[in-house]
């Protein structure tokens, strides 16, 4: 019985039949990035205008060494080799950098984004073989798991901080009192957008719902599943939202402790 061939031809690089503009979500996801890498990495190497007060830039949260009151163990490290530039973040920005960048929404983002792989849906590729995530180096995204066991714990560090930015001691006294500043709400909403999209976290919705049947009277654990499928289906907005949200942080703690804005106080 004869049966009706399919050709499948390869086209060209960027070849496909979409009339809409598929490629301005991935033009401003590249844009996006760029953005925040540069201005991360800039803010990483400066090792200074990172603490006013209270306040503690999420970028250098928590500081192990540093010179800032905020520093959990001194200043830099003995250990730390001679002529090779000091600064906080090299000590902990890898971990909330490698949790984004193994994140399931990311890697779709910007697999398209950075390296046309593919470009965007039904939109011919620059390469012939797909080779996916099955083999070296891609294979190593799944340790996205281990990073969300890291990245909840730099929410609660970062929880902690968002509630030591409402103290602010006196300088007439000395003495701490509770206060609320604009920056207080800026770590405040850090907090929130990070923790929105931490617990949208695919990996932690399996971890929650895994054997969830055999576990149906674990109401808790129910209930905090949903709560991370509720975030999930807005992990997009929220990896968004929450990337911007840190990088101005830091900023606004940059600008205040260089004088170049100010903090006003609310209460
Ligand atoms: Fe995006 Fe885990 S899938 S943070």
């Amino acid at each position: 019985m004869a049966s009706p061939g399919l050709s499948l031809r390869q086209s060209g690089f960027g070849a496909t039949s979409r009339p809409d503009a598929w490629w301005v979500q991935p033009l401003l996801v590249f844009l996006g990035l760029s953005a925040f890498i540069i201005y991360s990495t800039w803010a990483a190497f400066q090792g200074a205008h990172y603490h006013l007060g209270p306040y503690l830039s999420p970028f250098y949260s928590p500081e192990f060494f540093g010179s800032s009151s905020h520093s959990w163990f001194g200043p830099s490290p003995g250990w730390w080799p001679e002529g090779v530039p000091f600064s906080p973040a090299f000590l902990i920005l890898w971990a909330p950098a490698g949790f984004r960048f193994t994140c399931y929404y990311y890697r779709g983002a910007y697999y398209k984004a950075f390296w046309a792989d593919p470009p965007s849906c039904a939109v011919a590729e620059p390469r012939q073989h797909y080779r996916g995530e099955h083999s070296f180096p891609l294979i190593l995204q799944n340790v996205h798991r281990y990073f969300l066991y890291l990245a909840l714990g730099f929410l609660f560090v970062l929880a902690w901080d968002a509630w030591k930015g409402l103290w602010f001691e006196d300088p007439a006294t000395g003495r701490t009192e509770f206060g609320i500043g604009v920056g207080s709400l800026v770590l405040v909403v850090n907090v929130i957008l990070l923790g929105s999209y931490t617990l949208g976290c695919h990996s932690l919705r399996h971890l929650l719902g895994g054997r969830l049947d055999s576990l149906a009277r674990f109401r808790l654990r129910r209930q905090a599943h949903a709560c991370s499928t509720c975030l999930n289906r807005r992990h997009m907005l929220c990896a968004w939202m929450s990337l911007f949200w840190v990088g101005f942080s830091d900023l606004y703690i940059r600008l205040c402790s260089m004088g170049i804005w100010t903090d006003w106080r609310i209460l």
